[in-house]
């Protein structure tokens, strides 16, 4: 893959993306779908206490899906729901040292998909 307009620490996490897989029985979960270009990812957290203990993601998302939700996951791991929702795509971008513009379409997914995951824990906690 051509490195043109990626900065280390997304290629750095696309050749090594962090917490790739599925938690079976997860307290959150959140699925979303990119509507610029249908691409989708799945977030799965292991809520404790309120803290992200654990957390995995799993995409067809293209390169900058794969590292956005990886340095996502780095984020969240170990931060209160209510700080982890509130990380937002430019968060994780910055956190990237940046994406190309073409390419910030696909960090709403990691962020999205991990918000999502959060209100699916906080609805079912709700139904205890
Ligand atoms: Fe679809 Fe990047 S092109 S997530």
């Amino acid at each position: 893959m051509a490195n043109v307009g990626y900065s280390k620490k997304v290629m750095e996490h696309f050749m090594h993306p962090r917490n790739v897989g599925v938690i079976e029985n997860p307290d959150g979960y959140g699925k979303v779908g990119n509507p610029v270009c249908g691409d989708v990812m799945e977030i799965f957290i292991t809520v404790k206490d309120d803290i992200i203990t654990d957390i995995k993601f799993r995409t067809f998302g293209c390169g900058s899906a794969i590292a956005t939700s990886s340095m996502v996951t780095e984020i969240a791991k170990g931060k209160h729901i209510d700080e982890a929702l509130k990380i937002t795509r430019g968060d994780v971008a910055s956190e990237l040292d940046g994406l190309p513009a073409q390419k910030m379409h696909c960090s709403n997914l990691a962020a999205d998909a991990l918000h999502e995951a959060i209100k699916d824990y906080k609805s079912k906690k709700q139904q205890k």
